[in-house]
């Protein structure tokens, strides 16, 4: 696949991240549990995931189920959990006759011990794939994230495998959950709330954010369309002048 022959003024993103919000709300506006809104919102994921592979996009981060989203009442906890099971049960063959690699990010040991093993034999499964990489934040935080590369960076000090003065913010990044993969390049937050809601704080720096009113449910190709095209008319500077970026580029 050659990224300068199909994306040449780098219009589609190659990481997009996504905070899918508003489930709740689409299915209290359809009269029916939230639970259906999860289940629809699996089908708008489903669809999205297509139309990115179709894009080329070459990392699409879903953020799922969120650290404080433990806190919700027992009831909606345990039918996402369960859905996260079925769901995983049910399109993992597909994703990987797809060419799709599926990666999780997330306090994983705070899962059912079922989907942790679902969870573990997707990774295997699908390792070897080039097409796209999924990346699933499911029990994420971006505060725990930076928590626990500190802890690990920590321990890794106090062993002596390393000195203070080698920390650099190269060597965070790669103590974080995304670790060697590039930060995302667009952050999507669908259902109107405009906050980031603890996602992935220290990769976000310089992502392009488009706020889209739609919820999640309904969130189609169309509006993935938008989004990019959103993407395709920013000018991306990072902290540089306009002329310094162009000069840098040729
Ligand atoms: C997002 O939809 C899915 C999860 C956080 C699991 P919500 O469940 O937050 O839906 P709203 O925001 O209440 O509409
Ligand atoms: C963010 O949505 C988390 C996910 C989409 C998984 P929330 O619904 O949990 O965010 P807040 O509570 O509105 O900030
Ligand atoms: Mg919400």
């Amino acid at each position: 696949m050659n990224k300068e022959v199909d994306n040449p003024a780098g219009s589609i993103p190659r990481h997009v991240a996504i905070i899918m919000d508003g489930n709740g709300r689409w299915a209290a506006q359809n009269g029916r549990p939230r639970l259906a809104g999860h289940r629809a919102g699996v089908k708008s994921a489903r669809q999205i995931v297509e139309a990115c592979a179709e894009a080329q996009v070459e990392i699409l981060t879903l953020f799922a189920f969120s650290s404080e989203n433990w806190q919700r009442p027992a009831e909606e906890v345990n039918a996402l959990m369960r859905l996260f099971i079925e769901v995983l049960q049910r399109e993992v063959a597909t994703l990987h006759d797809n060419g799709i690699r599926l990666r999780f990010i997330g306090a994983r040991e705070n899962l059912p011990t079922i989907l942790q093993k679902r969870i573990e034999d997707a990774e295997n499964k699908t390792a070897a794939n080039t097409r796209m990489t999924l990346m699933l934040a499911v029990a994420f935080g971006g505060r725990w994230d930076i928590t626990q590369a500190t802890r690990q960076i920590a321990n890794k000090v106090s062993t002596g495998e390393l000195d203070v003065e080698d920390i650099d913010e190269a060597m965070v990044s790669r103590h974080l959950s995304l670790a060697t993969f590039d930060d995302p390049d667009l952050l999507i937050r669908t259902g109107g709330e405009k906050r980031v809601s603890n996602f992935l704080l220290w990769n976000l720096a310089y992502s392009e954010i488009h706020f889209s009113d739609t919820l999640w449910p309904a969130f189609d190709s169309t509006d993935l369309a938008t989004a990019f095209e959103f993407f395709s008319q920013r000018q991306r500077r990072f902290g540089q002048l306009d002329n310094q970026k162009e000069a840098s580029a040729d």
